[in-house]
């Protein structure tokens, strides 16, 4: 089957633009994915490129519906009918509603927009809650996290980097020690009287970072919540014989 980078490096037509880096991770994570009858959403469609590659790549795609403020966006013809466009600012009422008026819940969200903090911010809060469970939630060119044009900066705590260091805090949130209420974690992002509801990122599974890049998966119906039992196996326990009680332990638990 061709790769992604194949895929795109061969590809002729409008102009698609990634890096090099987010290729090899999406051939990595989206491998999965590649012959199901899914359906994509990705933010910022400029020349239109992108949409093209991801509707060779998932063959078996749905709907592969791009978002874009640029009105020349609307102008776009596409051969392959899977593909749409909505014109519009993606946390604008009328484009949410077009968005999800065309994919009312989605397997992969790419967020390659205006990556400016808020945007990212407000574009998960308005479209994590309709990915479907075991979908992925993709955030591109995270390095503009770190630029003040794009409303960021390493000791911002409203960044779109700070906002998502959170999250991996809420995955691992039944071991905070303290008994801090949810919310409250959420107050240097979002102020202090914010109504942001963390209930929303308990369905996260999983959360990766890589250079620039950011995804986020959601739980899907087989993923249980929780560590799961402890698997001790083996019976020899030479340096820290405790093993040994421990193992006991639990399995007399599960028995
Ligand atoms: C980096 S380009 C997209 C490139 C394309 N995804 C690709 O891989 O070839 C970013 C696009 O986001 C669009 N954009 C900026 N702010 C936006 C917003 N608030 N809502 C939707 N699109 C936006 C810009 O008009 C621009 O075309």
């Amino acid at each position: 089957m061709t790769t992604l980078r194949e895929l795109y490096l061969t590809h002729v037509g409008k102009i698609a633009d990634k890096w090099t880096l987010f290729l090899d991770v999406y051939e990595r994570i989206f491998a999965r994915f590649r012959d199901k009858p899914l359906a994509l959403v990705e933010v910022g469609v400029a020349n239109g490129g992108s949409l093209e590659l991801w509707a060779r790549y998932f063959a078996a795609a749905t709907v592969v519906i791009g978002c874009d403020v640029d009105p020349k966006c609307g102008s776009l013809r596409f051969e392959d009918r899977r593909i749409g466009v909505v014109v519009g600012a993606v946390n604008s009422a009328p484009a949410y509603k077009e968005i999800t008026d065309k994919a009312p819940t989605f397997d992969l969200f790419i967020d390659d927009g205006s990556h400016t903090s808020r945007d990212i911010v407000l574009s998960f809060l308005n479209y994590f809650p309709r990915l479907k469970p075991g979908g992925l939630y993709v955030i591109e060119d995270l390095h503009c996290s770190y630029l003040a044009g794009f409303g960021g900066g390493i000791d911002r705590p409203d960044s779109s980097m700070a906002f998502l260091k959170t999250l991996a805090d809420f995955v691992n949130r039944p071991y905070w020690e303290r008994d801090k209420p949810p919310a409250t974690l959420l107050a240097p992002v979002f102020g202090a009287n914010h109504a942001v509801d963390p209930a929303l990122f308990s369905s996260i599974f999983a959360i990766a970072f890589y250079d620039s890049l950011c995804v986020i998966e959601k739980r899907s119906a087989e993923d249980q919540p929780g560590l799961g039992d402890r698997v001790m196996v083996g019976n020899e326990a030479s340096v820290f014989p405790k093993a040994l009680a421990l193992q006991a332990e639990e399995n007399a638990r599960k028995a």
